[in-house]
């Protein structure tokens, strides 16, 4: 009988702690209505953006870009590109050709970013990509080509032209001194001319900077033109869209479009989402570069969703749930769930004991049962960035269809990012939300290949034809 009861203990203590564990992943789980609360609001946030009377405390800043369309194959030339601010640093040379044999081919390397350098002086920073654009141009045996570069800087800046853009904030993991309130065009220029000094054969023409998001569109929209939406999933997250001129209120004119990089990863730093916030979330802000910032990009970015995983991790250990309860020091490092981890441990292809394989290789020492917590708390994380992510992008297309009038509106959507393109679910669970949260449009997601490279290259191409214009 005393056997009997122990068994019944044992048996309690684990439905108890199933229970627990239920409870805890039970935040992160979203109904259809906060779904659409969600959306509701980013939909405020929007409009706040765009109104000059509520710009200056908007947190979705939706700034303009002053590109005013998207590619319509009459492209043409050769371009630098550079591209900062995602998974990897790259150089670029792009050769657009118009036409018939409308073509691009690229040439890239790509160069790691040291984190002394991300989080060093601002000159060090630049001084380094100029740094590095010189090798490439060694490298493709080029030296004195003054080449057109358009640069893809991935951060929010305060744009008053195609050339000029003054970085808002940093976000993601760059806290380079010295380059917030500046423009960052001047900074690229500025550590030009120092490397022209050693080599006046060093020339290049800042023509264009570009957001990731922009980029990706542009590059969509060269093959598809009903590519009007740009998502960049990844190290980040962001949005932008073509807005009606009449509706940038920042902008003068009132002709035709313009699109508007959304900086959608702010959305939320008003505490208009603290109510889906968990405490998990506000540890990973804490422990964050920027604390207080890009709300929304830290519940659903891929290089946040690491983080919030192993916060429930530490949490559910220290509960004695999960890895005899011991919290181990791996699991005290930040930034060791990369996406790319993730990504495998959620995949359907892989046994537990694969997962298990992973765990250790990151050092954590698993039975099976931990496999499978750590396989669920996975999988409710990413879920929730999906939808959450979709939530957004609901409110976007939404929007446009309003804009124009329509009771029905197709379109495509340009999306770039690791998240989006390694992990095995998030992709889906993202467009049935969509689908879901905005039934009134017919959504197409087109993945861009090298997106932000090509994009710079055909902003700047226009870019470049508008000055001649302006020159005649
Ligand atoms: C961050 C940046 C934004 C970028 C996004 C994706 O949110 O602020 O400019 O588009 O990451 O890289």
């Amino acid at each position: 009988a005393k056997g009997a009861a122990m068994v019944t203990a044992v048996a309690y203590r684990l439905t108890e702690q199933a229970r627990q564990i239920q409870q805890t992943m039970a935040e992160f789980r979203l109904s259809k209505a906060q779904l659409l609360e969600v959306k509701k609001r980013m939909r405020v946030e929007i409009e706040r953006g765009l109104k000059k009377s509520s710009h200056e405390e908007a947190t979705v800043k939706m700034l303009p870009t002053f590109v005013r369309r998207t590619p319509d194959g009459t492209e043409n030339g050769d371009f630098l590109a550079l591209d900062l601010g995602g998974t990897n640093f790259r150089v670029l040379l792009v050769k657009i050709r118009s036409g018939k044999k409308r073509s691009v081919e690229m040439h890239n390397k790509i160069y790691a970013i040291p984190i002394e350098v991300m989080q060093g002086t601002g000159e060090e920073l630049f001084d380094h990509i100029v740094h590095c654009i010189s090798d490439f141009l060694d490298y493709m045996g080029m030296k004195s080509a003054r080449l057109p570069l358009g640069f893809t800087f991935s951060f929010p800046c305060h744009q008053t032209s195609l050339d000029a853009g003054i970085l808002v904030t940093w976000t993601k993991g760059f806290k380079a001194t010295d380059c917030e309130g500046e423009d960052v065009v001047e900074l690229l220029r500025d550590a030009i001319k120092r490397k022209e000094m050693e080599n006046p054969e060093f020339e290049l023409d800042v023509v264009a900077i570009v957001n990731d998001t922009v980029g990706t569109m542009m590059t969509c929209a060269y093959e598809e033109p009903n590519c009007e939406v740009g998502l960049i999933a990844g190290t980040g997250s962001n949005a932008c869209y073509m807005e009606e001129a009449k509706n940038i209120e920042l902008v003068e004119g009132s002709e035709g479009r313009m699109c508007v990089n959304m900086e959608w990863g702010a959305f939320g730093d008003n505490g208009c989402l603290d109510d889906i916030r968990t405490k998990y979330d506000q540890a990973v802000d804490e422990n964050s570069l920027n604390e207080g910032k890009q709300r929304y990009e830290k519940m659903c970015s891929g290089m946040y969703l690491g983080e919030i995983v192993r916060q429930i991790l530490i949490d559910l250990t220290r509960r004695g749930f999960l890895f005899r309860g011991q919290i181990s020091e791996t699991l005290k490092t930040r930034g060791i769930f990369e996406t790319k981890f993730l990504s495998q441990i959620e995949s359907d292809r892989l046994a537990l004991l694969q997962v298990r394989a992973i765990l250790q290789q990151l050092g954590l020492d698993s039975t099976c049962d931990d496999s499978i917590i750590v396989k669920e708390v996975c999988g409710t994380v990413s879920r929730r960035a999906a939808q959450i992510c979709g939530a957004g992008m609901a409110a976007v297309v939404d929007k446009i269809r309003e804009n124009r009038g329509m009771d029905h509106l197709d379109i495509t959507v340009g999306v770039d990012g690791t998240l989006y393109k390694l992990h095995p679910h998030f992709s889906l669970i993202f467009h049935q939300t969509v689908k879901e949260l905005a039934p009134k449009c017919d959504v197409n997601f087109l993945l861009s290949e090298d997106g932000s490279g090509k994009g710079a290259a055909l902003i700047t191409a226009v870019g470049c034809r508008q000055r001649e214009l302006d020159a005649q």
